[in-house]
């Protein structure tokens, strides 16, 4: 039995304080609900602060993205190393938005989810197809790509802890979300790809979350298909009542 998984990512959003104030109103909100792994991935700024909220409630922090080097001159980059010592139990990896915007290519992702795990971080990796892609038939293409390059060197043991977030590109931040059964297709053939480079545990194992403008008033359709278990929310994780009513939706 696969355990739930909510995932906030608020990107280049929030101040500190405004980030206080958010997890704060999350943390009386969602305490008690012990079904659902939730996890809270604010700015890097606001990492340290958020994470003196969380402690000891039952929401764990995730960073946005990480360089794979443990020091060095890298500037402007932040390293495994400081963001387990901040507290992060999940990285998210090769979000749309750092492929597309900051032209990050499988190798580097690659890199980036062998060195999340030599430092005990757990990799929310993120792979989908933009509207092009899809519309020229490529989607299972281009998410298998994905998926071949950029896990093939895990363990069996290291790959059923990645969780993996099925986010349709042109679904994130449009509020046209994937229809159920467009996103339960390609989470299916996610889970064949992984039964072909695995095996049949670590396809049964993994958690495969949908991504892109998912809303309190559609998370329940997306929970009820048994392969999904979870979400990773962008815009509606910046506010409480909003955030709230998704983790409460999967329930
Ligand atoms: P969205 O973003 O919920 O605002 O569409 C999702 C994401 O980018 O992870």
């Amino acid at each position: 039995m696969r355990r739930k998984f909510i995932a906030g990512n608020w990107k280049m959003n929030k101040t500190n304080q405004e980030a206080i104030e958010l997890v704060e109103g999350l943390v009386k909100e969602l305490s008690g609900i012990d079904s659902v792994d939730i996890v809270v991935c604010p700015p890097f700024t606001a990492l340290s602060d958020v994470k003196d909220v969380i402690d000891g409630s039952n929401i764990a922090l995730g960073a946005q993205n990480m360089y794979f080097k443990e020091k060095g001159a890298f500037t402007g980059e932040i390293s495994p190393l400081m963001l387990k010592d901040i507290g992060c139990e999940y990285v998210i990896l090769g979000h749309s938005e750092r492929r597309g915007i900051f032209g990050e290519k499988s190798d580097l992702i690659e890199k980036k989810v062998i060195s999340a795990f030599d430092h005990g971080l757990t990799p929310i990796l993120c792979v989908g197809e933009t509207l092009s892609e899809r519309e020229a038939g490529d989607t299972f293409k281009v998410v298998e790509g994905e998926l071949r390059n950029e896990l093939k060197s895990l363990s069996k043991e290291q790959m059923k802890k990645v969780v993996i977030a099925y986010e349709p590109i042109w679904a994130i931040g449009t509020g046209k979300s994937a229809t159920s059964s467009d996103a339960k297709e390609v989470i299916d053939f996610i889970r064949k790809i992984l039964a072909d480079m695995f095996d049949d545990n670590v396809k049964d194992a993994v958690r495969i979350l949908y991504g892109g403008s998912v809303k309190p008033d559609n998370i329940s359709s997306f929970m009820k298909e048994e392969t999904i278990d979870g979400a990773l929310v962008g815009g509606a994780s910046l506010k409480v009542d909003s955030f709230s009513a998704i983790v409460k939706g999967a329930l």
